[in-house]
């Protein structure tokens, strides 16, 4: 698998878990699925955007490829991100909650697009080594994945802290 396959592999993932939500939304009572499902969505696009911003722009940028498609995917990139720590901060049924990941959903599509497009065309064009691409990405998302999950990292990285597990009390 090259570097592109392996992106749109990804992009796949978040599409559907987006689209799960999409059908969860109209069902009642499934809080706590529907925590765990937006939980999902901005740990993947977390990893995600990371492996994107550490080593795939900078091989793209590094071939010369427009700095214009490339500042804007960064500035989505921040714009997803600011959304993702609105949501870890938040909870099913809170003001805006749905709407919050609609946008999410939304904005990421557009760039999804964008970037499967013209910047992955780009990118085959420009002969970058897309193989060596792809060894670089799974390592490192192997190793993202390791500190992620480990103990000393929950803190900063689990979505809310882990207070997501004990939402407010009953009414
Ligand atoms: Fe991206």
């Amino acid at each position: 698998m090259d570097a592109l396959e392996l992106l749109r592999t990804e992009h796949e993932k978040v599409r559907a878990l987006l689209r799960q939500f999409e059908e969860l939304r109209a069902i009642e009572d499934e809080d706590e699925r529907k925590a765990e499902l937006v939980d999902e969505i901005c740990y993947e696009l977390t990893l995600h955007t990371m492996l994107e911003e550490e080593i795939f722009y900078p091989a793209l940028r590094a071939a010369q490829l427009d700095a214009d498609m490339m500042d804007e995917a960064d500035v989505e990139h921040a714009g997803a991100r600011e959304l993702i720590s609105q949501l870890e901060v938040m909870y099913p049924g809170d003001d805006h909650f749905d709407a919050t990941v609609v946008v999410l959903g939304e904005e990421i599509a557009h760039h999804i697009d964008k970037e499967e497009g013209e910047m992955f065309a780009a990118a085959r064009a420009a002969g970058i080594d897309l193989a060596a691409l792809a060894l670089l990405l799974t390592a490192r998302r192997e190793q993202l994945e390791e500190d992620l999950s480990s103990p000393a990292s929950i803190e900063t990285f689990e979505p809310h802290g882990g207070s997501r597990r004990s939402p407010r009390p009953p009414n």
